[in-house]
């Protein structure tokens, strides 16, 4: 996407708001459509705000996982899809453990493709979900400070954010313990900027000092479930390290905003009196999300 197609998003989004703070909170914009979502991996917010937002305007919803579908005995990724397209489905809305599995739906299945994660490489619907945020609490993001912090080599999360924050000209520094940031970042040994197809951003090991004048922090969970050997001494250290507290918060701006895009693991990537406090932008991205939704499924069809 480019500034003007973020913005139509975020547009858009502002009068899918509306919609949703009606008495009814439902049009009838894309009655007759049917949209199916089919999620390989675990998800709570995606897939809820997906459905909501496809209710929210009128179309019919198909969920299936890779549990409930026949991928379980045996059918291909691409034949799930066909067959979804052939039953009726304008949308398919995947999420999947393997990188670029809905680019290949969309390259061998005629049909609008949404990418609702695929494994670390990226998160689009989550990366316009935290710009909508952002926007929405500090205002135009040229020239503002973002941190992200937290996993970043397993994170499709921070590489869609990196992408979507440096398209709205955002100042973007990474943090992270060296085990948890992927190589590519950094660069080429002896070459001083990482590779070129990536945007500039700062890279810190030292979170006290990547803090330092921040005006958003997003934090990223700890994604055990991905890490395929032990790439930190322990949760403890991390926590020492690495946690968002009120402390490291007194470096950032006065104003800055701390946001997750959830799941998180209670007690370890930000502290608790932080995720309940007013600097909190957590509930708000989940509520986000399904106004972001709506407005990418009306946008592809309308
Ligand atoms: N942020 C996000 O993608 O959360 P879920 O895994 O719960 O969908």
């Amino acid at each position: 996407f480019n500034v003007s197609e973020i913005n139509c998003v975020i547009e858009t989004t502002d009068a899918m708001k509306e919609v949703l703070n009606r008495d009814v909170p439902r049009v009838p914009t894309l009655r007759g459509v049917t949209i199916a979502s089919i999620f390989y991996e675990a998800s709570t917010r995606t897939r809820a705000a997906f459905d909501l937002a496809a209710r929210a305007l009128g179309a019919d919803i198909i969920n299936l996982t890779a549990k409930n579908s026949s991928a379980e005995k045996g059918e291909s990724l691409l034949d799930t899809a066909r067959t979804i397209k052939a039953v009726g489905a304008n949308i398919i809305i995947v999420r999947h453990p393997l990188a670029g599995a809905p680019y290949l739906i969309a390259d061998q299945v005629k049909c609008n493709v949404i990418n609702a994660g695929d494994g670390a490489h990226a998160h689009p619907t989550q990366a316009l979900i935290d710009l909508y945020t952002l926007q929405s609490s500090i205002g135009n993001l040229s020239g503002k400070k973002v941190l992200i912090v937290g996993d970043i080599l397993h994170s499709r999360v921070a590489r869609s954010n990196i992408w979507g924050l440096s398209i709205m000209g955002a100042k973007i520094t990474v943090c992270a313990p060296g085990t948890l940031l992927p190589s590519g970042l950094r660069g080429e040994q002896g070459k001083e900027k990482p590779q070129k197809s990536l945007p500039h951003i700062e890279i810190e090991t030292d979170l006290d000092s990547a803090i330092e004048g921040a005006d958003a922090i997003i934090a990223l969970r700890i994604q055990k479930e991905r890490q395929k050997s032990n790439l930190l001494p322990s949760l403890r250290e991390y926590i020492k390290l690495h946690q968002i507290n009120n402390e490291r918060l007194k470096r950032a701006s006065p104003n800055a905003v701390v946001m997750h895009p959830g799941p998180l693991n209670e007690g370890v990537e930000i502290a608790p009196e932080i995720v309940s406090g007013e600097r909190s932008m957590i509930d708000q991205q989940v509520a986000n999300g399904v106004a972001v939704r709506m407005a990418i499924l009306y946008l592809l069809l309308k």
